[in-house]
C-alpha cells in the first residue's frame, strides 16, 4: 500500500492533481474563509433594513432574495458554483484517463470479501437523473456507460475536495454517527444493518467497523457506484454486501433487520420517495430496531439566516428537493409510516476528527456535527 488511502485511488499526473486541488482547496476556502464574513453584512445592513419594510422578521427566501443583491454574495455564488463544476470535472478527467486501469484493479479485487449484487433491470428514478450538485451525469453517468466511472469519479472528487471535512476515506461521518448511537443506545448491537442510498460505501463501512459481527448490505439505484464501492470496500478488507435495490421498495422480507438508515439520501429524493422510504424503514425493521437518517439539520433546527444559505444548493447547485426535505416535518412523517412519537429522537453527533483537531476548516465548513433523526420501531 500506498500512501494513498485505497487500492482503488488513482494517482494522477501532477498537473491533474494540482487542477484537482486547485478547485478542491477553492471550494474550501470559499466555504470557510469567505462565506462567514458575509454573516456581518446581512446582520449590520440587510436585516434592519428588512424588518423596517416587511415589520417582522423575514424568512429564508426573503433573507437569500435581499443577499442576493449583495455583490460579493453574487461574486461567491458564481465562484462557487463553478468551483463545483471544476472540482468534479477534474476527478472526472483523471478517472477516465485511467478507466482501464481501474478496471483491471476492480477485477483483481472480485474474489472480495466485499460482495456485490447488481441488478441491470433495475430503474434510475426520474428524480435522481439530474448532474446532482453539479456532478455532470450524475450517480448514473449518463453517456458514459461505464460500470465503474461514476463511482470513481464520486469517491475521488469526495476524497480529495471534502479531505478537510471528512478525512482521507470520507468515513468522518460514519465513525461520528455509530459512536453517538452506540452513547445513546449502549444495549443496541445489530445483527442486520442496512443502509439506504450507499453509493460507493463512505458511511457503510465504518458501521461495519462499528458492528464487526453484524451483516451490513448497502443499497442503491446506481450500478457505477455500487461496482467501485465493492472493489474499494475490499481494497479496504470490509466484509460488506453491495446490492442494487430501491430504496422504496427494497424487496427485503418484513423485520428483516436490525439497523436501517440513511446519509444524505433524503435531500436528493422527491417527497413522494422520502414518504415511501418512511414506510419502506419500518416495514423492514424488526420490533426493537432503529431507524434514522442524517442529513444537514432541518430549517426548524437553524435561526432564518443560516437556513437561507441553502439558497445556493438548492437554485444552483443542482439539488431540487433539498427545500423540501428540510422544511419536512420529520416527526409527523415518521409517525404517518407508524413509528410511536414517544420512540422518535433528534441526535447531533460531534465529530471525531474536529474532536482530534484534524484540520481547523472542518470546523468551519461542517460545523464539526452531523444531525440525524430516527425513531425505534
Ligand atoms: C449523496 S449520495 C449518498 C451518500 C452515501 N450515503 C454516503 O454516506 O456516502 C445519494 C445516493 O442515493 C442514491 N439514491 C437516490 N435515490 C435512491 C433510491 N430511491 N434508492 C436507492 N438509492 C437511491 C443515489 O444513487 C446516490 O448514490
Amino acid at each position: 500500500m500506498t500512501d494513498l488511502p485505497h487500492d482503488m485511488m488513482l494517482r494522477p499526473r501532477s498537473s491533474d492533481a494540482t487542477r484537482e486541488a486547485f478547485w478542491g482547496e477553492l471550494q474550501t476556502y470559499l466555504e470557510a474563509e469567505v462565506r462567514p464574513g458575509f454573516r456581518a453584512h446581512y446582520q449590520d445592513v440587510v436585516e434592519p433594513r428588512l424588518v423596517s419594510d416587511l415589520g417582522r422578521i423575514p424568512d429564508r427566501c426573503e433573507i437569500a432574495a435581499a443577499m442576493r443583491e449583495y455583490q460579493p454574495n453574487r461574486a461567491w455564488y458564481v465562484a462557487r458554483t463553478e468551483a463545483q463544476r471544476q472540482a468534479f470535472d477534474a476527478s472526472r478527467t483523471i478517472v477516465d484517463g485511467h478507466i482501464d486501469e481501474l478496471a483491471t484493479r476492480a477485477a483483481a479485487l472480485g474474489n472480495g470479501p466485499a460482495m456485490i449484487e447488481l441488478d441491470p433491470s433495475l430503474p434510475f428514478p426520474a428524480y435522481i437523473q439530474t448532474d446532482a450538485h453539479n456532478m455532470v451525469g450524475g450517480y448514473e453517468d449518463l453517456g458514459r456507460h461505464h460500470p465503474l466511472a461514476a463511482g470513481a469519479t464520486y469517491d475521488r472528487a469526495l476524497s480529495v475536495h471534502r479531505v478537510a471535512a471528512m478525512g482521507p476515506l470520507v468515513d468522518d461521518v460514519g465513525h461520528s454517527i455509530a459512536a453517538r448511537l452506540q452513547q445513546v443506545f449502549p444495549d443496541f448491537v445489530p445483527k442486520r444493518i442496512l443502509e439506504l442510498g450507499c453509493t460507493v460505501g463512505h458511511t457503510l463501512l465504518p458501521f461495519k467497523a462499528a458492528f464487526p459481527d453484524a451483516e451490513v448490505i448497502g443499497v442503491d439505484v446506481s450500478g457505477p457506484c455500487l461496482a467501485f464501492g465493492a472493489a474499494r470496500a475490499s481494497a479496504l478488507g470490509a466484509a460488506v454486501t453491495f446490492s442494487q435495490r430501491n430504496a422504496e421498495h427494497t424487496g427485503y422480507p418484513d423485520g428483516s433487520f436490525d439497523l436501517v438508515f440513511s446519509r444524505i439520501l433524503l435531500h436528493e429524493t422527491c417527497e413522494a420517495a422520502t414518504r415511501a422510504v418512511f414506510a419502506e424503514c419500518h416495514r423492514l425493521l424488526r420490533p426493537g430496531g432503529i431507524m434514522f437518517h442524517s442529513d444537514a439539520p432541518q430549517f426548524d433546527e437553524l435561526d432564518p439566516y443560516d437556513q437561507s444559505l441553502r439558497d445556493w444548493d438548492i437554485n444552483f447547485n443542482a439539488e431540487p428537493f433539498m427545500g423540501g426535505y428540510y422544511a419536512m416535518d420529520l416527526e409527523d412523517e415518521f409517525a404517518r409510516a407508524g413509528f410511536r412519537r414517544d420512540a422518535m429522537f433528534r441526535l447531533v453527533a460531534p465529530s471525531l476528527i474536529v474532536q482530534r483537531g484534524y484540520r481547523a476548516e472542518a470546523t468551519r465548513t461542517r460545523g464539526g456535527r452531523y444531525f440525524l433523526a430516527g425513531a425505534v420501531k
